[in-house]
């Protein structure tokens, strides 16, 4: 299915973020996780759109409200140009199909009683009146398309390993031929060899079926095989986003240079300064004042822990860091030889 999109981009979300009280007990608001905190990005068609950052920045968050099983507190979020808040029951459900999901862990998101036939079908059978000798039929076209074989068909989860059964997680995410799928950490449960497969076969379907993605990963090295554009979060809010090609180049952002230096697989002359990321990450609860990475950084100055420093242009991309365009100067230089 495709829905009306004026060439506009697939996804727009407009300074979104999304709170969590956690008070319980306490009085009310008394203690809010800020797990985004107004964080804007688009997704172009047939495009990836990358999402980085440590453990707990809101990558997971930032997923939930793109595939509508949140909503944000705050801000905008326009999907092939539809506003997800003020979208009616009809075109919500129109538009659920258009985006899906691949989750982490394929060994708790497949259910474990169904075959694997039954598992890709389910889409079709819940969101269609398609006959069944159709569905069989696509999902069978699906499972050749993924790598998986026709006698997989009828086995049940547990008798795959994890790499297959990733591939039958994208089956079934692909089988309602969405535009856009949002893959949260697909390859981090997977063995390293593995993995490689598995992005390879994700890049191919974004071919294929013309799929925008959303890959989240704590990794840069993976997401360096797939990213358009780049995301680097910090306790949710945006660090320092935009091509990817120009922040791997070059980061521009301490934390992302931090991040880079210690992904061991990217090409090390590209690692000169080594900065470690130093420090315990704050609590999301009660997150540093200022900058909220200022406490970790290397090149903090005063000024960095009483003001934040906004999303700014520098460079080919937004960088929010009031020392960058001072310490490019000075800034490892991208081997490019
Ligand atoms: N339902 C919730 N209630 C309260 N806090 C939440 C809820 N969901 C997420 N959080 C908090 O929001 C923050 C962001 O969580 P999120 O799961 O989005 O991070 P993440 O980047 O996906 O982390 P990970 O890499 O570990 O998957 C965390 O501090 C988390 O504890
Ligand atoms: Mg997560």
């Amino acid at each position: 299915m495709t829905l009306p999109n004026n060439g506009a981009s697939l996804l727009r979300a407009t300074d979104v973020s999304r709170h969590y009280d956690v008070s319980r007990g306490m009085a009310a608001g008394s203690a809010i996780v800020r797990a985004l905190d107004g964080v804007s990005f688009t997704v172009e068609k047939q495009r990836t759109l990358a999402v980085v950052g440590e453990s707990g920045c809101g990558k997971s968050t930032l997923a939930r409200l793109v595939t509508m099983i949140e909503q944000p507190t705050a801000g905008s979020i326009l999907l092939a140009g539809h506003d997800l808040a003020t979208i009616t029951k009809a075109e919500r459900q129109e538009v659920r199909r258009t985006v899906q999901m691949i989750f982490q862990n394929p060994f708790g998101s497949l259910n474990p009683r169904k075959k694997v036939g039954t598992i890709i079908e389910e889409p079709i059978l819940i969101n269609t009146d398609q006959p069944k000798a159709e569905r069989q039929e696509a999902a069978r076209a699906m499972m050749a398309r993924v790598g998986l074989r026709p006698e997989h068909y009828d086995r049940y989860p547990h008798m795959f390993s994890g790499g297959q059964r990733q591939r039958i997680a994208i089956a079934r995410a692909l089988i309602l031929r969405p535009q856009l799928v949002v893959a949260d950490e697909p390859v981090s449960a997977l063995d390293v060899s593995i993995q490689a497969q598995v992005l390879n076969l994700l890049k191919d379907l974004q071919e294929e079926f013309e799929l925008a993605y959303i890959f989240i990963s704590h990794d840069l090295s993976v997401v360096q095989r797939i990213a358009d554009e780049i995301l680097v979060m910090y306790l949710g809010r945006a660090v320092e986003q935009g091509p990817g090609r120009r922040i791997f180049a070059a980061p521009r952002h301490p934390y992302t240079q931090a991040l880079l230096a210690s992904t061991p697989h990217i090409d090390p002359a590209k690692r000169k300064q080594r900065i470690v990321l130093r420090g315990e990450l704050p609590s999301p609860l009660n997150p540093p004042s200022g900058c909220a990475f200022h406490t970790r950084c290397p090149h903090a100055i005063d000024r960095c822990g009483r003001e934040r420093p906004p999303l700014t242009a520098f460079d080919g991309r937004q960088v929010a860091c009031f020392r960058a365009e001072e310490l490019a100067g000075n800034a490892p230089v991208a081997a490019s030889a």
